[in-house]
């Protein structure tokens, strides 16, 4: 393989479908990511058969701009690749089934791609540094975990929610609060305005001793504050919550950081978008003489270019997939 492959890579795990070009590791020549979210808006959160059909209908064209954007041929590509798992089945199958497809009729190599290790790399997308050893968080939508990065390829899970993932318990207390979907963003801007010791909600798991979280009764918690609040509380209940999310999340990430010997952290996933979560990771980081590696907010939420970066990653590796591959909407990363 060339050492600067070009490939194509399609993500469609959940709700945005994506299409990104890359050529080798430093060059990003396109990604292209059309949005769900004012689809699933009326429904409060993503409907996987809306989400399938809607990936069935802007696919192709966002294949066919994002390649007219990188200004290359189907021809001229040397790997197709796609999200194989985790995310919704049906949406899942969308992405993976055009990229096999495009694969066996051009005769070309075909990579499926883990989601989380898109997110887990990220931070390190085009970076001229390349991936460090590094403890790793993954705070996403479906997934909050600690990964102990040595190398490409080479991870070990420390722990991960028990229960709601970081974002999930942020959609859901935006939803609580009548708050538009996805509350995560929502919630993040409401809390700009309000207090964050008004409310004393539940730091779980702080102190549990292992490297595991659970989001799940400071959900419930909130729920139960403002059942019996009125007036105006929103702002205030937005920055106390996610204060709670935010004084876990650096702690045990920056205890683990400790255990295991790293002196770079890197965070990704959706919810590293959230403010507030950014200021804390930098002052508790240079507190520590730790560097933080945050992945920027455009390759932070779902994209393509993370699923590009990791499929280039394995094309130089010589790690292709057979055109038998399925999707596995429960594809795991890495054990502990
Ligand atoms: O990584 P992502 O795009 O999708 C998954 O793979 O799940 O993450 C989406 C999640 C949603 O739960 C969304 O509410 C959350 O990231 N999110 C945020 C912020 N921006 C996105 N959560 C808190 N604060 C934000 N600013
Ligand atoms: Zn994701």
């Amino acid at each position: 393989m060339d050492s600067k492959p070009l490939v194509l890579a399609i993500e469609t795990s959940c709700d945005e479908t994506a299409v990104a070009v890359m050529r080798g590791r430093d060059s990003l020549l396109s990604s292209e990511i059309s949005s769900q979210i004012l689809l699933h808006r009326k429904y409060g959160g993503v409907v996987p058969e809306v989400a399938s059909r809607n990936h069935l209908r802007v696919l192709r064209p966002i294949i066919e701009t994002a390649l007219e954007k990188a200004n290359v041929t189907v021809e001229e590509l040397d790997v197709i690749a796609a999200t194989s798992g985790p995310g919704l089945a049906s949406s899942l199958l969308v992405g993976l089934s055009a990229a096999k497809g495009m694969a066996a009729a051009l005769g070309k190599p075909f990579i499926g791609v883990n989601h989380m290790e898109g997110h887990l790399l990220s931070p390190f997308l085009l970076s001229a540094e390349g991936v460090l050893p590094c403890l790793s968080l993954i705070v996403s939508g479906g997934h909050t975990m600690l990964i102990d990065l040595a190398g490409i390829g080479d991870y070990r899970l420390l722990g991960k929610s028990l229960d709601d993932a970081a974002g999930e318990a942020f959609d859901k207390v935006g939803k609580l609060l009548g708050l538009p979907y996805p509350g995560g963003p929502e919630v993040d801007k409401r809390a700009r305005h309000g207090d964050c010791q008004r409310y004393d909600f539940p730091r779980s798991m702080l102190r549990s001793g292992d490297f595991n979280f659970s989001f799940s009764g400071l959900k419930t918690s909130v729920r139960y504050r403002i059942a019996k609040l009125e007036g105006d509380y929103l702002d205030d209940v937005c920055a106390s919550f996610q204060e709670a999310v935010v004084d876990v999340l650096v702690a045990k990430t920056l205890r683990a950081a400790q255990e295991c010997g790293r002196t770079v952290i890197g965070v990704s996933g959706g919810v590293s978008c959230n403010s507030r979560l950014r200021e804390a990771f930098t002052v508790a980081c240079d507190r520590d003489g730790i560097k933080l590696v945050m992945a920027d907010a455009w390759v932070s939420t779902d994209n393509a270019a993370m699923i590009a970066g990791v499929a280039v990653e394995k094309a130089l590796r010589g790690e292709f997939s057979d055109l038998s591959l399925d999707i596995n909407p429960n594809l795991a990363l890495a054990t502990s």
